[in-house]
C-alpha cells in the first residue's frame, strides 16, 4: 500500500469512528468498534486488539485476529515495553526485537499505542501486528495515537 493511500485509508476509517462513536462512553464497545473499523480499512492487519491494564500486569481485551496471550506482564515483549515506557512502539522486525512474545508465529512487524484516560492514566495498550516486515511507519503512529485520544483521552467515559 502506497504512503498517501494509507493516508486515505486512515482518514477514512477515522471519520467512520468519529460517526460511530460520538454518543458512546463505554470503554469496551469502542475498543471492539476501533478493532473493526480500523482492520476492515487497513489489509495489511493481521492481528488487531487491546490488553488492558489489570492488577499490575495486561490481560487480553477486545480483538479481532488468531488466539492472542491472555496474560503479558510489564517485563516482556512489545506490549510490555509500550506500557512500562507509556511510549509508542514501532518494531519493523519482531524478531530482532529483545523478548518480543510470538503469540502467533506469522507476525513479522508491529505497532503497540499506549491508551491513556482524561487524567492521563494509561488504561491499555493497543496492538497491531502484521505478516510482513516493515508494516507501520509514522502515518500509523500519528493516526493511532490520534484515533485513540479522541476516543479515550476526551470527555467522561462514565457518562
Ligand atoms: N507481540 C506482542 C504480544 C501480543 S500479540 O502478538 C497478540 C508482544 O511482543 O508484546
Amino acid at each position: 500500500m502506497t504512503k498517501k493511500e494509507k493516508i486515505i485509508r486512515y482518514q477514512t476509517a477515522q471519520k467512520q469512528l468519529t460517526a460511530l462513536l460520538a454518543e458512546e462512553s463505554h470503554v469496551i464497545l469502542k475498543m471492539a468498534t476501533i478493532n473493526c473499523i480500523l482492520k476492515e480499512n487497513l489489509s495489511y492487519y493481521f492481528w488487531t486488539g487491546f490488553y488492558l491494564v489489570h492488577k499490575g500486569e495486561l490481560i487480553v481485551g477486545p480483538y479481532q485476529g488468531t488466539l492472542g496471550c491472555l496474560h503479558i506482564s510489564y517485563d516482556r515483549g512489545v506490549c510490555g515495553a509500550a506500557a512500562r515506557e507509556e511510549k509508542t512502539q514501532l518494531v519493523p522486525d519482531v524478531h530482532a526485537f529483545p523478548g518480543h512474545i510470538a503469540c502467533d508465529s506469522h507476525t513479522n512487524s508491529e505497532i503497540v499505542v499506549p491508551v491513556f484516560d482524561k487524567n492521563k492514566k494509561l488504561i491499555a495498550v493497543f496492538d497491531v501486528d502484521s505478516t510482513t516486515k516493515n508494516s507501520f511507519d509514522a502515518i500509523d503512529q500519528e493516526y493511532l495515537e490520534a484515533i485513540l485520544h479522541e476516543h479515550f483521552a476526551v470527555g467522561d467515559l462514565d457518562k
